[in-house]
């Protein structure tokens, strides 16, 4: 059977990554959290000392620091699981926290950090059998991905999702807090200039508002077994 190139975009904590692994996983396919990539870039700039306090960034320092910038995805052995190492750091937990979360919308929102990382995804999915998640992957990275998925939920769910995750990590955070990340990254996303957040024409769009993500992903899982038995 082919394989085949699956894109799943949408909104912050709409589910991506949780139906994005489990795909992956049941299909033995390879899987990309891009906003992983967005979010280490972020950490970098943080590290190197290029946001101010007032959290404003040095853009063009970092637009030259870029090349002596490197990502990795590395297997943590355990099925379909790899963490984020930055220059050779592991940094999957801090990559999470919310002083990233904050900083990352404009971070993504230039183009030459684009540029670099859409051309890593791109070489990552050259032979397909891959599910990628991301706001540009129908839209940019993959453009003829076989599959394209959109995925939504209100604010206020995504908002509940992600304040748990952190509360979880023992990260201490208010709720209102991140219900205004979430929004504000919403706008930042979908109205930058360079590859904004929309759905692909051809994407499948799921909202998973009142949906539990497991029940949608078993939905999901069966019309790509259609897929890529058609193709
Ligand atoms: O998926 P996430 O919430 O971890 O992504 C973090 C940020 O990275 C998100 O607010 C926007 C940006 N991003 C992007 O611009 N393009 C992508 N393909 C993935 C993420």
């Amino acid at each position: 059977m082919e394989k085949i190139t699956i894109a799943i975009d949408g909104f912050s904590s709409t589910g991506k990554s949780t139906i994005a692994k489990r795909l992956a996983t049941a299909l033995n396919y390879i899987y990309v959290d891009t906003g992983a990539m967005y979010r280490a870039v972020t950490l970098f700039a943080l590290n190197e000392a290029l946001i101010n306090e007032k959290g404003e960034l040095d853009a063009e320092a970092l637009i030259e620091k870029l090349p002596s910038l490197e990502l990795k995805f590395v297997p943590t052995g355990e099925l379909g699981r790899s963490e984020m190492y930055l220059n050779g750091e592991n940094v999957e937990r801090e990559i999470r926290s919310m002083k990233v979360s904050g900083q990352v919308s404009t971070v993504a929102s230039l183009k030459e950090v684009r540029e670099k990382l859409v051309q890593m995804q791109q070489q990552m999915g050259k032979d397909k059998g891959i599910v990628m998640d991301g706001r540009d992957i129908g839209t940019v990275v993959f453009p003829d991905a076989e599959l394209k998925l959109f995925m939504t939920a209100s604010p206020e769910t995504r908002a509940a999702r992600r304040y748990k995750e952190l509360l979880e990590k023992g990260e201490e955070v208010s709720y209102d807090e991140v219900l205004f990340n979430v929004q504000e990254r919403d706008r930042i996303d979908s109205t930058r200039t360079i590859s904004p957040l929309t759905r692909a024409k051809d994407a499948i769009e799921f909202d998973n508002s009142d949906m539990g993500i497991e029940e949608q992903f078993e939905r999901i899982y069966e019309f790509a077994k259609r897929v890529i038995a058609k193709d």
